[in-house]
C-alpha cells in the first residue's frame, strides 16, 4: 500500500508566494514521487472558523482550486477537493473531540494569536480548528503533510489524537508528520512576521505583474549601510534571494559583507526572478480559467474520490467506538 498525505489550504483567497514556497512546493513534489498517493483540498470548513465574507468564500473555494492547477496540481496523480464536500471530516472531528480537553485547545498558540486578532470572535469553531485539521488528516490516514512550520502545533494534535484513539479503540491512526519544504518560513516583505494574506503589502501575489512585485520588493526596508549584522528586512531579501536563485546568493552574500551592496540592484534582481517562475503559472491560469467545464469535472470527480476513502475511515471509527 502506497503511503498517503494530505495538505490544504483555507479558502481566503487567491493564494500568494507564502503558500506557492511553503505548501504546494512540498505537494507538487510528493505528488511527482510515484511511492506515495496524495489528496489536497481547499479548507473551506476552516475558512468559516473566523468572520469571512460568504460571496468571497463562495468564489475563494473554486479560486483555490484554480491556483492548484495552474501551479501543477495534477488531477491523474493527485486527489483534489473541497473539504466541505466530503462531510466525514465534520463527522470524524465530532468524534476526535471526545478525547480532547477543552483547556488543552485553549492553550495552543494558534488559537491565542486568532482570539488576539478577533477578540470578538473566539468561538467554539475556532477552539475546534485543529481537531477538524486532525481529522482532515486522520481520516486518509495521511503519514505526511506538507505544510508552513507555523502548522506545526496542529500537527503535534493530531499525532495526541491518534495516539488516544489508537490506545482507547484500538484503531491503526498513523502518527502524521510535516514534510518539509526549503520554502517553509517566507518572511513578510515588511520585515516583520511571516507573509500572510491578512497582512497587508507583506506578501506578493501568484498574479502580480513584474511592475508590481518590482515596487513591492522596492518597499521592502533595508539600511542605509551594509555589511556586520543584517537587518530583518535585508534578511528578508536574502531569503528570497537563495530560494529563487542560490546561484546569485554567494554574490550579493559578498557584495554585503565588503559593505559595497546596491540595494536596489539586488532589490530588481530579485523581482526579476521571482517573475521569471510566476509568468509559466500566470499564463496555465489563462488558459485554464475559460475552461469551466475541465474545473468542474476535476472538482466533481476530486470530491467523489475522496469522499469514498473518508467514508472507509468513518465506517471503522464508528464501529470501534461502539456506535
Ligand atoms: N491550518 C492550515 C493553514 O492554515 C490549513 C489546513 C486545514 C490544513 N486543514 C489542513 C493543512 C490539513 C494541512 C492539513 O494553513
Amino acid at each position: 500500500m502506497k503511503k498517503r498525505v494530505l495538505s490544504g489550504i483555507r479558502a481566503t483567497g487567491r493564494l500568494h508566494l507564502g503558500n506557492y514556497l511553503g505548501a504546494v512546493k512540498g505537494m507538487l513534489e510528493l505528488q511527482d514521487n510515484p511511492e506515495y498517493e496524495t489528496f489536497y483540498m481547499v479548507a473551506d470548513v476552516h475558512t468559516i472558523t473566523t468572520p469571512y465574507n460568504i460571496e468571497d468564500l463562495r468564489k475563494n473555494r473554486r479560486e483555490v482550486i484554480i491556483d492548484y492547477l495552474s501551479l501543477g496540481l495534477d488531477p491523474e496523480k493527485s486527489t483534489i477537493f473541497q473539504q466541505s464536500e466530503v462531510p466525514e471530516h465534520i463527522e470524524l472531528a465530532f468524534y476526535f473531540s471526545s478525547v480532547v480537553t477543552i483547556a488543552k485547545m485553549q492553550h495552543l498558540p494558534t488559537f491565542k494569536e486568532k482570539v488576539k486578532q478577533y477578540p470578538h470572535n473566539s468561538t467554539m469553531a475556532l477552539l475546534n480548528y485543529p481537531i477538524l485539521m486532525a481529522a482532515d488528516i486522520l481520516i486518509y490516514k495521511a503519514e505526511l503533510v506538507p505544510v508552513g512550520i507555523d502548522q506545526e502545533p496542529h500537527l503535534e494534535v493530531a499525532r495526541e489524537i491518534a495516539r488516544r484513539f489508537n490506545q482507547d479503540f484500538s484503531t491503526d491512526f498513523p502518527q502524521p508528520q510535516r514534510f518539509k519544504t526549503e520554502g517553509e518560513y517566507i518572511p513578510s516583505l515588511t520585515g516583520e512576521g511571516k507573509m500572510s494574506k491578512s497582512v497587508e503589502g507583506s506578501y506578493i501575489n501568484l498574479t502580480d505583474s513584474l511592475e508590481t512585485i518590482r515596487k513591492k520588493i522596492r518597499a521592502v526596508p533595508t539600511s542605509s549601510t551594509s555589511g556586520g549584522e543584517k537587518t530583518e528586512g535585508v534578511k528578508t531579501l536574502f531569503t528570497l534571494l537563495a530560494l529563487f536563485s542560490p546561484k546569485s546568493h554567494e554574490d550579493f552574500e559578498r557584495k554585503y559583507e565588503k559593505g559595497n551592496l546596491q540595494y536596489l540592484e539586488l532589490k530588481d534582481f530579485i523581482s526579476e526572478i521571482i517573475f521569471r517562475e510566476l509568468e509559466p503559472i500566470q499564463k496555465k491560469r489563462k488558459e485554464l480559467e475559460p475552461n469551466k467545464e475541465y474545473i468542474d469535472s476535476v472538482i466533481k470527480e476530486g470530491n467523489e474520490k475522496a469522499r469514498e476513502a473518508a467514508r472507509e475511515t468513518v465506517r471503522e471509527v464508528k464501529d470501534k467506538m461502539g456506535l
